[in-house]
């Protein structure tokens, strides 16, 4: 066990607060997060095509985490891909080494081969596969069409897998624009994950300090503004923010954290 940083003992937090490795069961469930994770669900349950999108620390990596992490693992292949920016033959490759087979070596076989791989694990295994894209809007034309030809593969039955492709806005725009056009109407949900308004990121802060044992208010009404409209409502940014007003605070000796400690946090994170 490591020792607490002093400004984690000042506010005698059981941990430090805001960390990234937070479990799926103790997340902020706001509106848009709740949402987002709704329709990620319905895709899973349904073998459909979903697109999440949002900015950069919205969220979204979050949502498919909670969306996922109660997935009955006998039922369902989940496969993860964090990053699609591994070039042409990385998607295929990447599923049928999910699956556990060795990829071939010939390209024109290797896409026949990820089929037949995800129509054995749906019919013999039983178990759906659950294909995750994060940074979708890394995604090459290249790799769209790859995802198209295995999502057309039986057109007429029901799709062999569920796919969820989420990055940030501009992947919008490629799925409308590219090769994926043609698969547009396909795409069952769609949806933008949006910032926190100041209700939900005071709510928010509220969680985190909570999670760590302070249940009483530890920001002022105008810090809490002002860390808001500086990190535009995002969580990742508000975290950030509000470590540093934290320590700000700590350094201080205050109880509190008041508008002073907040402005000293926004100038720190923007300076460049
Ligand atoms: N619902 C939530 N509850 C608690 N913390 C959250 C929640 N949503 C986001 N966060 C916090 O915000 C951080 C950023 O979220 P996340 O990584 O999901 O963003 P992202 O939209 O995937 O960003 P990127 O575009 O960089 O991939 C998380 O590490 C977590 O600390
Ligand atoms: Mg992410």
């Amino acid at each position: 066990m490591s020792s607490r940083a002093p400004w984690v003992a000042h506010f005698g937090f059981t941990q430090t607060p805001f960390r990234k490795t937070i479990p799926a069961s103790q997340l902020c469930e706001r509106a848009s997060h709740q949402e987002a994770v709704a329709r990620i669900r319905f895709c899973i349950a349904e073998s459909l095509l979903g697109v999440l999108v949002g900015e950069v620390g919205v969220g979204k990596t979050v949502a498919l985490r909670a969306a996922t992490s109660q997935l009955d693992p006998a039922a369902h292949h989940v496969i993860y891909v964090s990053n699609p920016a591994f070039g042409t033959r990385g998607l295929y490759v990447t599923i049928v080494h999910a699956l556990g087979a060795t990829p071939s070596t010939r390209k024109a076989e290797l896409m026949a081969q990820t089929q037949a791989l995800l129509a054995a694990e749906e019919q013999e295994r039983r178990r759906r596969v659950v294909l995750l894209v994060d940074e979708a809007h890394l995604l090459s034309p290249e790799q769209l069409e790859e995802l198209r030809l295995l999502t057309n593969a039986e057109m007429d039955s029901a799709s062999p897998f569920a796919l969820l492709l989420v990055g940030q806005p501009t992947l919008a725009r490629q799925l409308r624009m590219g090769v994926f056009a043609a698969l547009d109407q396909r795409i069952a949900t769609r949806y933008q994950l949006a910032p926190m308004d100041l209700a939900e990121a005071a709510t928010y802060l509220r969680h985190h300090l909570g999670l760590v044992g302070r249940t009483d208010p530890l920001f002022a009404d105008d810090a809490i503004a002002r860390l808001h409209k500086a990190s535009l409502g995002l969580p990742r940014a508000l975290n950030n923010a509000a470590v540093a007003a934290l320590i700000a605070a700590a350094s201080a000796g205050k109880a509190l954290v008041d508008d002073d400690c907040a402005k000293k946090a926004v100038a720190e994170l923007t300076r460049d």
